[in-house]
């Protein structure tokens, strides 16, 4: 019998062997080393130095976690590490995927377990602010700290000073200053607008100082993380310009008087120029509800001001080549009518064919339907031929608006309301308010197994998820 020392010794020498080679050659030309990423549980200081810190779970115990960068074209390389006590799993959102990467637990991979690892190797085919997260048992995973930043850069990145990441989280705090758990699961929260925080984070601090030099133009990259709030954010007396959305250029438009709208999970990329003197400070609002909130603060330095922009010195950024553009003629037409909720109205749905009364389905927290189906079935909405246009008309028949996002994929609304939307920007995450009807439209190139779901994570969980299958 080999005895465990001498095995050792054996690989040892190989090694040993194995060393003659630079180190590098290895790998297959190109990439690079496993980067591993381990969620686990931490502390974090979410409600400031002055209070205790806050028992989370975090990547690398980080909130957020590492921010992952590649060059755009570039493969990503991440070990999941799994130290939590539950199993999980991560996907990468808005990154138009290889379908085995894309992380759905229970659809495209199992969960892994607690202590248990697995590879993600993927190209990152779109330059943009993407998003990597938990996809098993979201809700709770992400409430307690799990997300961080995936950037893909630009072959030529625009002309700025600085790209700062700015991560946006509500979280549920209880009397005692740590995350409220007894609220996870809360039926309330799941049939109403999903669970809210009551405590507002930006890079996992509370309204942290963002050091800035007078004159400095930033690359500002926001992403909503939260639950299920739909934030939204201005700069004071700051100009801003809008230059993607979920990862996507758009044509550059300054921010109106009601800021930034983003709903969860959506990004918004921003150039601000810091207009001021030395010494300033100006807030950066979070102005969704009546009472608005800083989130956030630029501090510029002493340093003497930089040469300031030109207005007319707008930065566009080169849109993402391989997108195409949806072909309406010869499409395959799906609805998808979106009910249940509080005030909803819905009296029974479907799991897997099989009809269950409200009250069954309230017993299992299953309370929203999509075209009456609750929760995911075994049978995908739609199985669409590769390379088909296909069209999704969205009807919210429930009291509450949804973040709907389609994995692997990103569209273009085409019609809102009744009324064509011309030129809309590509998206991977939608919000459809309540009583509103849209249709989106995409070209399904990308062969899988695709979720489509709402994105306020206790709707997903308590039945707003389907799937597309493109063959
Ligand atoms: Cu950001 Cu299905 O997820
Ligand atoms: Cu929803």
């Amino acid at each position: 019998m080999i005895s465990r020392r001498k095995f050792l010794s054996a690989g040892a020498g190989a090694l040993g062997t194995a060393l003659v080679i630079p180190p590098r050659r290895i790998l297959a030309a190109g990439d690079k080393p496993f980067q591993i990423i381990e969620p686990k549980p931490t502390t974090a200081p979410l409600t400031g130095a002055d209070k205790p810190p806050v028992p989370v779970w975090a990547y690398h115990g980080l909130v957020p976690g590492p921010e992952i960068r590649v060059r755009r074209g570039e493969r990503v390389r991440v070990r999941l590490k799994n130290s939590l006590p539950q199993a999980t799993s991560i996907h990468w959102h808005g990154i138009r995927i290889d379908n085995a990467m894309d992380g759905v637990s229970g659809l495209t991979q199992d969960a892994v377990p607690s202590g248990g690892t697995f590879d993600y190797s993927f190209i990152a085919p779109d330059a943009g602010t993407y998003w990597y997260h938990p996809h098993n048992k979201s809700w709770e995973q992400m409430a307690r700290g799990l997300y961080g930043m995936l950037i893909v850069d630009e072959d030529t990145p625009p002309d700025v000073d600085r790209d700062l990441a700015f991560v946006a989280d509500d979280w549920l705090i209880g009397k005692d200053g740590t995350i409220d758990e007894k609220s996870f699961g809360n039926l309330g929260a799941w049939s109403h607008g999903g669970r809210l925080g009551n405590w507002l984070t930006v890079n996992g601090l509370t309204e942290p100082d963002i050091p800035v030099r007078a004159g400095e133009r930033i690359r500002l990259r926001l992403v909503n993380t939260a639950n299920a709030r739909i934030m939204a954010f201005n700069f004071d007396r700051l100009g801003a310009q809008v230059i993607a959305l979920d990862g996507q250029a758009v044509a550059p438009s300054s921010l109106g008087p009601d800021g930034l709208t983003i709903a969860p999970a959506q990004r918004v990329d921003v150039i601000v120029d810091i207009d001021g003197n030395p010494g300033d400070t100006i807030p950066v609002w979070e102005v969704s509800t009546r009472q608005r909130l800083q989130a956030a603060r630029f501090v510029l330095s002493k340093a003497p001001p930089l040469k300031k922009r030109q207005p007319e010195d707008v930065v566009v950024l080169a849109a993402n080549k391989l997108l195409r553009a949806p072909e309406p003629n010869g499409a395959q037409h799906i609805e998808l009518l979106m009910e249940g909720g509080a005030m909803g109205g819905l009296r029974e749905g479907r799991i897997d064919g099989r009809v269950l009364s409200i009250e069954e389905l309230i017993a299992k927290k299953l309370v929203w339907a999509f075209n009456g189906d609750v929760g995911r079935q075994i049978k995908p909405l739609a199985t669409i031929e590769r390379g088909r246009t296909a069209i999704i008309n969205m009807v919210n028949k429930t009291a509450f608006p949804h973040a709907m996002h389609l994995h692997g994929h990103h569209f273009r609304v085409i019609e809102r309301n009744g009324k064509a939307v011309w030129r809309a920007p590509w998206r991977d995450t939608e919000l459809v308010a309540r009583n509103e009807q849209v249709r989106i439209a995409f070209v399904a190139d990308n062969p899988g197994k695709w979720l489509f779901h709402c994105h306020m994570l206790e709707h997903q969980a308590a039945g707003m998820v389907t799937w597309l299958v493109v063959t």
